[in-house]
This record gives C-alpha cells, sequence and structure tokens, in this order.
C-alpha cells in the first residue's frame, strides 16, 4: 500500500469515530487522496540535500505524506525535515502514527517534529519583530497546507496576533496563509487549498496586498463544481489551490488549471493567463479566469476608467432588514404605508408593484428605512446557483408609484441611485449594462459567489454617463429588454 493510502485509511477510521462537533471545533477537514497528490506536484522541487518542510494545521498528515512520498523519485534529497503544526489534542495520536509509519516507509532519511502550540498565537513575536521575538525564526523552503476555515472575533487571539492583515470579519484561513508567507524562505513555495473568497471584497484587502506584493502568484487550480471538494464534509465554501513563490518578482502569466471534481484530476485543463489581467486595479482584485473568452471580457471592460462613484451614481443595499422590522409591515396599502421592494418584484426587467406578497408595505417614520421615491436600478442580490444570470436587474420608475413620497428596500436587494435623480434614459442605460452577458460575465470572474456585492460592483468599470444615457434611449427605441437586446446595443459603444 503506497503512503499517501495508508494515511488515508488511518483518517478514514479516525473520521468514524470522531463527532464531526468535535473536529468543527478545529475547522478540521481533510483532504482527498487526489487533492493532496495534486498539491505535492505542484511544487518545485528545490535542487539541495536537505529539504524543509512545514505542513501547518496538519490534521492526520495527509499533505506531508504525499509531498514525502513524491519525493521518493528524487535522488538528489538525501535528508526531510518535516515541522507539523496541530493544536487539537483529538487528532495528536494518529497525527504521530502516521508519520512513524511514512518515515518508516521512506527511502530518504526524514526527521519530523509536531508543535502542538497554536500556529499563529504562539509565532505573534516574531511575526510582528516584537522585543521578545526570536531573531532567526526558522524558515522553510516547502509550505503546503489545507488551513482551518474558521469566521473568527475581531478580538480573538489570532486575529490581534495578525493585526496588518486583519480588516473587518477575520477568518483563520489567511491568518494561516500570512503566517505561511513569513515562515517561507526567499524563492521558497507554499501550495495552499483555500476558499475562493480572498480574491475579492473588502475584508481580504491587506491581506490579497500582502500576499501579492510579498509572493508571486504562480499557479490557481480551480474546481468546476464548487461544492464537491469536501463533499464527504459537505464544506460548501468554494475552494481553490494557490502556488506562491516568496518572491517580489512577478511572473508574466499565471498557470490556472481546472477539473470538475476533487476525484478526478486526469481531465484537466490549462490555461495561461497573463498576470496583469488576473492581478489588477487599485484593490487588488484576483480574477479567476479560466479561458481566452474571459479574458477578453475583462480587457473590454478594463480600458474603461470610470465606475459608478466617479459618474455620481452608486449601487447600495437594500434599507429594511424585515424580520427585525416585523412590528412596521403591512400586507396592504393601509394609511401611510409605503411600499417595500423584495427581489419578488424584480421580475423579467420590470419592477412590479404590487404582487400580493406579505409585508410589501411598510409603516415607518425611521428615516434610515426609507428613501425618496425617485427612479432607481434594483438588482437581486441573491440568485440561485443554478440560475442564468448572476446579475438580475428591474426598473423602477417613480413616475409609475406618484401617490408616494417615499419607498424602501429589503435588505436582500441592491439599488443604483444618484447624487440628482436619474433620468429614465440613464436607468434604462444602467439597465443595459447590468442585462447584458458582458457584465454578468465580469462579475462571475470577479466574484464566486451567488450574492451581489454593492462594495465590488460599485468597482466594476462603466462607461461615460452620457453613453449610459444614449444606451437607455435605445432600449427605449427599440423596445426589447432582453439579453441579445442589450448585448447589441452595449456592443457598440464598446
Ligand atoms: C482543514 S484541517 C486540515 C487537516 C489536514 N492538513 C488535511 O489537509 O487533511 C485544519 C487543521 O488545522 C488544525 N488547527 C486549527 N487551528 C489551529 C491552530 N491555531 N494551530 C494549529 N493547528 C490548528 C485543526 O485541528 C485541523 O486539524
Amino acid at each position: 500500500m503506497s503512503m499517501i493510502d495508508h494515511v488515508f485509511q488511518a483518517t478514514t477510521e479516525y473520521i468514524g469515530r470522531m463527532p464531526k462537533s468535535l473536529r468543527k471545533e478545529y475547522g478540521q477537514f481533510f483532504t482527498s487522496v487526489e487533492t493532496a497528490t495534486f498539491m505535492a506536484d505542484l511544487f518545485t522541487i528545490p535542487a539541495k540535500g536537505t529539504i524543509s518542510i512545514l505542513d501547518p494545521g496538519a490534521g492526520s498528515g495527509i499533505l506531508s505524506t504525499a509531498l514525502i512520498e513524491r519525493m521518493q523519485t528524487y535522488p538528489t534529497i538525501k535528508k526531510i525535515e518535516l515541522v507539523c503544526y496541530e493544536n487539537d489534542p483529538n487528532v495528536l495520536e494518529l497525527l504521530k502514527s502516521n508519520l512513524r509509519w511514512v518515515c518508516a516507509q521512506s527511502i530518504i532519511d526524514v526527521s519530523y517534529q509536531i508543535v502542538t502550540d497554536n500556529y499563529i498565537v504562539s509565532q505573534m513575536p516574531d511575526y510582528n519583530h516584537m522585543i521578545d521575538a526570536n531573531p532567526n525564526p526558522r524558515k522553510y523552503d516547502l509550505i503546503i497546507g489545507n488551513p482551518p476555515y474558521k469566521k473568527i472575533a475581531k478580538d480573538a487571539p489570532e486575529a490581534v496576533a495578525m493585526p496588518d492583515v486583519c480588516y473587518g470579519a477575520p477568518n483563520l484561513y489567511f491568518l494561516f496563509a500570512s503566517m505561511s508567507l513569513f515562515n517561507l524562505r526567499n524563492g521558497g513555495e507554499m501550495v495552499y487549498i483555500i476558499p475562493r473568497s480572498w480574491t475579492s471584497g473588502a475584508y481580504f484587502k491587506l491581506f490579497r496586498q500582502k500576499l501579492l506584493s510579498e509572493g508571486a502568484l504562480e499557479h490557481i487550480h480551480l474546481f468546476a463544481s464548487r461544492d464537491k471538494v469536501f463533499e464527504k464534509e459537505s464544506v460548501l465554501q468554494e475552494t481553490i489551490i494557490i502556488k506562491v513563490k516568496k518572491s517580489t518578482n512577478k511572473p508574466n502569466s499565471i498557470t490556472v488549471t481546472s477539473t470538475h471534481s476533487n476525484a478526478d484530476f486526469s481531465n484537466i485543463t490549462v490555461f495561461e493567463a497573463p498576470y496583469a489581467t488576473v492581478v489588477s486595479g487599485n484593490e487588488s482584485y484576483v480574477y479567476l479566469v479560466t479561458d481566452s473568452s474571459e479574458i477578453d471580457t475583462l480587457s473590454r471592460l478594463n480600458h474603461l476608467h470610470d465606475t459608478l462613484p466617479t459618474i455620481g451614481l452608486k449601487m447600495k443595499t437594500g434599507l429594511t432588514v424585515d424580520f427585525r422590522n416585523l412590528k412596521a409591515l403591512r400586507d396592504s396599502a393601509e394609511g401611510s404605508a409605503v411600499p417595500l421592494f423584495y427581489s419578488q418584484h424584480i421580475q423579467e426587467g420590470k419592477v412590479i408593484f404590487p404582487v400580493g406578497k406579505e409585508h410589501e408595505y411598510i409603516v415607518t417614520d425611521q428615516e434610515g428605512l426609507l428613501q425618496d421615491n425617485t427612479n432607481y436600478l434594483f438588482v437581486k442580490r441573491f440568485t440561485a446557483k443554478e440560475e442564468h444570470r448572476r446579475l438580475q436587474c428591474g426598473v423602477y420608475l417613480s413616475k409609475k408609484h406618484p401617490e408616494y413620497q417615499k419607498i424602501s428596500t429589503q435588505n436582500k436587494i441592491n439599488f443604483i441611485c444618484g447624487l440628482h435623480e436619474l433620468s429614465d434614459c440613464v436607468v434604462y442605460g444602467l439597465y443595459v449594462l447590468f442585462n447584458s452577458t458582458l457584465y454578468d460575465c465580469y462579475y462571475r470572474v470577479l466574484n464566486g459567489s451567488t450574492q451581489v456585492n454593492s462594495t465590488e460592483v460599485n468597482t466594476m468599470p462603466v462607461p461615460p454617463l452620457r453613453d449610459i444615457e444614449a444606451m437607455g434611449k435605445e432600449l427605449l427605441r427599440v423596445k426589447d429588454m432582453s439579453e441579445e437586446s442589450c448585448d447589441r446595443i452595449l456592443r457598440s459603444y464598446i
């Protein structure tokens, strides 16, 4: 039996006897044999006699095992020095026995150390160059990791230990990745399997900037079916694998590979994407392009220099959290009630009201829940995975509801508004953008989740306001609200 099969079998037995609730406390999910082998294969093995490896959050040691197994075929390697961090006492016995077994099988001399301290907190002084820091902290050639995926509080010890990458709600996975970057020697490589959420979004900006300035992103692997990676463990986060070299020199291109699932890497798609297309903009977003048509989408929009805010517009999230304001909600237009718009009111490009839905009116004098009854483009915040479009929008014209001064929007929709009232043509022009294939594709490459996040939409490139207005006029002229019609109109401007 191969080393990795042995370790996998022992891990499967452990999963069988250890309740999921206990493993969850540590964010513990195990990598499959195929994924671990694929990750180990991504490294460029250095031409050295002794190679140091770090496995932070080692679990049962499957990732270290995959890498040691691969090295068996390298006659130049005389010694492997492995360090595993793992702080869950329940899994330590398994880790020890697995490593003991692997060392006994290995034809290369392997020494290993298991550190049972907290990987983040125990290195805080070194990471922050504090007075009690080790002046020569240990650095590694190769780091292989599947870190815990766990949101933590802003004042959790791990978050406090890494102030340079924390903003908003931190997650252990990117603290692990930042610490690993610190633990790498210059020119060393790390391969990590992590959620894709860090590639966009404000909470991850500091992490992205650090990773992309101190490291060179060389390889990204995507799984086409988003929830298959940890199917046994039902981790629903969309996961990617990244390879980063510790270097300030950026590559010209990034290799992007993709497979359908984590169980079969034989049918792999390989694509070389220009580095400057994948990593771009002030926000250092990472655009996960998989083919040349997506590169084409990005380059068609990226030469536009405006965004919604630079032309005096903004996407905002709906104002009312309905379940927190139950007493104010009404089913009918009684007294001073005003319309409360939900995603159900967005239908085929229009905003239809009322639809006979419960709680579609609100009675309130809280200013924070009300907005002027003016023109808006409403955009759904949530769509189902299998739906054809991520961006689904509807034109809201205030003249259809002249009886109201104010209206409200549920927080499950977004709306685009202006500093001044938007003309009908501008709203229809925005509809052309947000109902086009190009913008939908751009948003998908930018953000893999099914949620439409207003912060990200506000960073997307848009044409000048006069072009948007002209597109709206054209849409009103042709009277065809379909995606194809929007694509046709947009094509003549972009
Ligand atoms: C997602 S699991 C991955 C396990 C293993 N590397 C694999 O790929 O199968 C993350 C591991 O990190 C460990 N862990 C969580 N927080 C830790 C910390 N602060 N320091 C060290 N290990 C930690 C968990 O107990 C868990 O075993």
